[in-house]
């Protein structure tokens, strides 16, 4: 079990992973998730929630594959009140240095209502569920879903019968984010004074941000005595999603004066976990997202400026390089050289093997013939796009040409290599992505739905590059394509059939035996 020992040592259990991935449309595919895990490992993070093994066969494959992985946290599974779900959370996390089964059930009246279960009936699911877990493994979390409206009796009640059945982590969600912070605080007070061996456990709190307060919430309830703060990167999750970790950990150390805590993270791994999620799940950082917006640490007024040239410290209570940002922007040119390079990525959090270097040094000078200044978001996003396997895909592009302008109709002429094959064809559609994306449908038919497309300038100037996000769906499968380019319409060809090529590789490894 993680180590508690000092008081003031709060355990941060990220659940990017599980909570993170249940927002509609976030879902990450096997290699993204342990990519993310191990930049998860890497950063400090106590316990990582890798997924929720019964919901499905590649859930489960990726906790047992993180579990195996696992450097230094704990990793953790969760289940729902049930022999059948928690025996598959415990065949894939078992595989963990330190595995951790973490089983729920809605216990409020609107969540006891669903299952039909009355006040005493549900009380003894909880025993034979957690004595199950506890059964299996030394590391048990128990949650109360809903916990914020069920009643504070039958609340007490319930976590009694959780620790006496051997949870050693009482989890107390805010599923709909309901809670106010002193509210918040209160909860975990009533729970530490009134339940009968609530001092040998760690309680951890868990809010979702539906009224903005997840962050305040969750900082409040450590303040009462909660020693364990569940969280998302980016404040990943469902609705208005999860406590971000970022937001907690730096309040933390900035106002280390009246939240006097310790965590593991080393904050300077932000902001790189911060853009592979956001890449990852398709869930842009908002501009002005405390911590890790693209404006967190930009001062445009001339009065902020000013202040900043004389001190930095008039306008900024953290330094961009404690979450992981450097501090010149600014970066290369054509004439840049390999070493340069390999030791810019280096700050930017990516280590290269020299293959890989060689690689990505190809793609640098071919955007540097194209584009004057390269900036760090310019070589994040070639990093991104140098992740997909495009040497190994099923299709890839070879060529595009498109005509627009205010004279219609707008045409693509296109080149696909499929398996290795060239392919061509010339189509018309509304608009020059229209266009492309019809051709490579005409080359390649498929039903997959279309189900977002997205493009950001990845930065200023109107020869930025243009990263293009594209979600597809098909028969409940969901992937993401990501490309830049200065072309959005070649950025926007390349996301789509990088989408197409991951659900080919989820349609290969869910066909039947
Ligand atoms: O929000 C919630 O209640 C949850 C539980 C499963 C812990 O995510
Ligand atoms: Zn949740």
């Amino acid at each position: 079990m993680t180590d508690t020992s000092e008081q003031d040592r709060v355990i941060i259990f990220d659940t990017t992973l599980r909570d993170g991935e249940q927002s509609p449309g976030a879902t990450m595919t096997h290699d993204e998730k342990l990519e993310i895990a191990s930049l998860l490992d890497e950063m400090g993070v106590d316990v990582i929630e890798a997924g929720f093994p019964i919901a499905s066969e590649g859930d489960f494959e990726a906790v047992k594959e993180v579990a195996a992985r696992s450097v230094n946290a704990v990793i953790c599974g969760l289940a729902r009140a049930k022999t059948g779900d928690i025996d598959r959370c415990w065949e894939a996390v078992k595989f963990a240095a330190q595995p951790r089964i973490h089983t729920f059930i809605g216990t409020s009246p609107l969540h006891r209502a669903i299952p039909n279960l009355d006040m005493d009936e549900m009380a003894d699911v909880i025993h034979e569920s957690v004595t199950h877990a506890r059964n299996l493994c030394d590391n048990v979390q128990w949650s109360p879903m809903d916990a914020t409206r069920t009643e504070d009796d039958y609340l007490c009640r319930v976590v009694e019968i959780a620790i006496k059945a051997g949870a050693t982590t009482i989890n107390i969600p805010d599923t709909v984010g309901y809670t106010a912070p002193a509210e918040s605080a209160e909860l975990i007070r009533m729970l530490l004074e009134r339940v009968p061996g609530a001092d040998s456990i760690i309680f951890a709190t868990h809010c979702h941000n539906d009224l903005g307060m997840a962050t305040a919430n969750s900082l409040a309830a450590v303040d009462a005595g909660a020693r364990q703060i569940e969280c998302t990167i980016n404040g990943l999750g469902e609705r208005a999603g999860n406590t971000a970790l970022e937001e907690v950990v730096m309040a933390m150390k900035v106002r280390n004066d009246i939240m006097p805590y310790r965590n593991r993270i080393d904050t300077t791994k932000i902001m790189n976990i911060s853009r592979m999620v956001a890449t990852v799940s398709g869930f842009p950082v908002q501009y002005n997202k405390a911590i890790v917006g693209k404006n967190a640490f930009a001062h445009e007024s001339g009065i902020h400026q000013d202040g900043m040239l004389k001190n930095a410290e008039t306008f900024e209570i953290m330094r961009p390089e404690d979450v992981g940002l450097s501090e010149t922007n600014l970066v290369m040119g054509k004439h840049s050289g390999r070493a340069a390079l390999r030791a810019k990525l280096k700050d930017l959090g990516h280590e290269l093997a020299d293959n890989q270097l060689k690689d990505v040094f190809v793609r640098f000078k071919a955007l540097a013939d194209r584009k004057k200044e390269i900036f760090d978001d310019d070589l994040l996003a070639l990093m991104r796009d140098s992740t997909s396997d495009a040497a190994h895909d099923h299709i890839q592009l070879k060529h595009l040409r498109v005509v627009c302008g205010t004279e219609g109709p707008q045409t693509a002429d296109m080149t696909l290599l499929i398996e290795g094959v060239e392919h061509e064809v010339s189509t018309q559609g509304d608009g020059p992505v229209d266009a492309a994306f019809n051709a490579v449908k005409a080359l390649f038919p498929h039903e997959a739905r279309l189900q977002l497309y997205q493009v950001h300038a990845v930065t200023e100037g109107t020869d930025a590059q243009a990263t293009v996000s594209v979600r597809m769906e098909e028969d409940g499968k969901i992937a993401m394509g990501q490309s830049a380019d200065t072309d959005t319409v070649v950025a926007s060809a390349k996301a789509y059939i990088n989408a197409l090529n991951k659900l080919l590789v989820r349609r290969q490894k869910t066909k039947p035996a």
